[in-house]
């Protein structure tokens, strides 16, 4: 009798377990995700939500994730861990938890989604073994340079971001080859909004999508051959912006606000599929870095205190042209065969003070424009990523 009570206990407590590893669970207690610990698949969905008595959440036996967890605004949560964790079609979103400060996942190698998002206390975030990730997003973290093990295995994601971490101030991953979506690093390694920003580094990517790049350091591109739609690197701290291989760019090109750059050069690049925007840049005076450009099929936007531009292979400009330089000693009949392969409304104009870089606001759209993205604060760069674009078509 004994025996077959005890199988049929196991029997019932398999039942249970194959039950909660495939619910939607939405966590009260400890003792509810405690109950979870027997699952080494999860399919369901759970949520742990505003617990205030959670320190930790540990799931050591779970190895396969299809269903999401979701773990949001516990305000004493400092870990999780998830040591079993190889490979998984779901997703984890950890959002506002204020003390969350490791997140450990070392075995993991792939994920469609994780998201860290408002974590201010993180500090260690391992992904040793992470190859590949669907939509990766780490924003308004602690995360330092030190409490990030290398991603060095870590290939392939199709949207990632990394913004709003105020003390990372080095962004190296050296294996990620492919993005097929969005790229966007922005506002890393800036205390209070003070500070120079972060360096990037992605020594072996070769394509990206979409690709939006703001207070940078450094940044190293040197495989990247393509991007599909756009690429814009705004309010850097650079003084060189190459892509020594880049020969596609889908749609527009954009390079404003960058104070300290003196040197553009993307000297494989043939085609800008859409416009090609250069504006108030502080110290850029000679523009001569296209030297195989052949076509814009968008619009051609250069402003600023530049006495030398030059693009000796560009023989079609769809979208027009608007070219204006500050300086005086600079010669618009140097682009007279550019503005002859221009479709549309050209103007080309030497010595107009509108067109200097400044730090004071003038009155039109770029600036304010840029005076918006400036005052974009925490949180807010996602949504100010956007604004560029209107820029695209100003002034025609
Ligand atoms: C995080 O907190 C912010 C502000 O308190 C709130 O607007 C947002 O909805 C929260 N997000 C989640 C996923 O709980
Ligand atoms: C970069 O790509 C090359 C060629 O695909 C490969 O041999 C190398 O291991 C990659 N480097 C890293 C750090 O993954
Ligand atoms: C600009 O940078 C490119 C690439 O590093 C370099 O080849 C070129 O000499 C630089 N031009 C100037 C004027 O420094
Ligand atoms: C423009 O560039 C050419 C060659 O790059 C150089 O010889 C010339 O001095 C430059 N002119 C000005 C005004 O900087
Ligand atoms: C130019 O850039 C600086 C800093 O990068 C910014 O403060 C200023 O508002 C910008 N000006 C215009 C006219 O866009
Ligand atoms: C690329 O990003 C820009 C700016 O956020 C956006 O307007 C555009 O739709 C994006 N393109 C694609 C293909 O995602």
């Amino acid at each position: 009798m004994a025996p077959i009570a005890s199988s049929l206990l196991l029997l019932l407590s398999a039942a249970i377990a194959v039950n909660v590893c495939g619910n939607q669970v939405v966590a009260s207690s400890e003792a509810d995700i405690a109950a979870l610990t027997a699952c080494s698949s999860f399919s369901g969905s759970l949520t742990i939500s505003g617990i205030s008595s959670l320190t930790a959440v540990s799931l050591p036996g779970l190895q396969s994730l299809t269903g999401t967890i979701k773990i949001a605004s516990n305000p004493h949560l400092t870990t999780l861990a998830l040591d079993g964790l190889q490979s998984s079609t779901g997703s984890i979103t950890l959002y506002n938890n204020t003390l969350l400060s490791i997140v450990s996942i070392p075995n993991l190698q792939t994920i469609n989604a994780l998201e860290i998002v408002t974590a201010p206390s993180l500090r260690q975030l391992s992904l040793a073994n992470v190859q590949s990730i669907n939509s990766f997003k780490v924003e308004d973290t602690g995360l330092d340079n030190s409490g990030i093990l290398p991603w060095s295995s870590f290939q392939k994601v199709n949207d990632i971001g990394i913004s709003n971490n105020k003390f990372l101030k080095a962004i190296d991953i050296p294996g990620l080859n492919t993005i097929s979506g969005r790229l966007i690093v922005a506002a890393n390694g800036l205390l209070e909004g003070k500070g120079e920003g972060a360096s990037l580094r992605l020594s072996n990517l070769t394509s990206v999508s979409n690709c939006t790049l703001r207070h940078l350091t450094d940044l190293q591109l040197p495989s990247l051959s393509a991007v599909s739609s756009s690429l814009s690197v705004d309010e850097t701290n650079l003084k060189l912006i190459t892509a020594p291989q880049l020969k596609t760019v889908g749609q527009t090109l954009s390079i404003v606000s960058n104070n300290l750059l003196s040197n553009i050069s993307f000297s494989e690049l043939t085609s800008i599929g859409g416009a090609l925007l250069i504006a108030n840049n502080t110290e850029l005076t000679s523009v001569d870095g296209f030297a195989k450009l052949k076509e814009i099929s968008g619009v051609l936007n250069m402003r600023g205190d530049f006495s030398n531009v030059s693009f000796p292979q560009v023989s079609s400009v769809q979208g027009g042209m608007s070219v204006l330089s500050s300086s005086k000693d600079f010669d618009c009949s140097t682009l007279s065969k550019v503005k002859a392969s221009a479709r549309g409304k050209t103007i080309c104009q030497a010595q107009v003070k509108s067109a200097k870089p400044t730090n004071s606001n003038s009155d039109d759209s770029l600036s304010n424009s840029a005076v918006s993205l400036m005052n974009a604060k925490k949180g807010a760069v996602w949504a100010a990523i956007g604004l560029l674009s209107g820029l695209v078509s100003y002034a025609l």
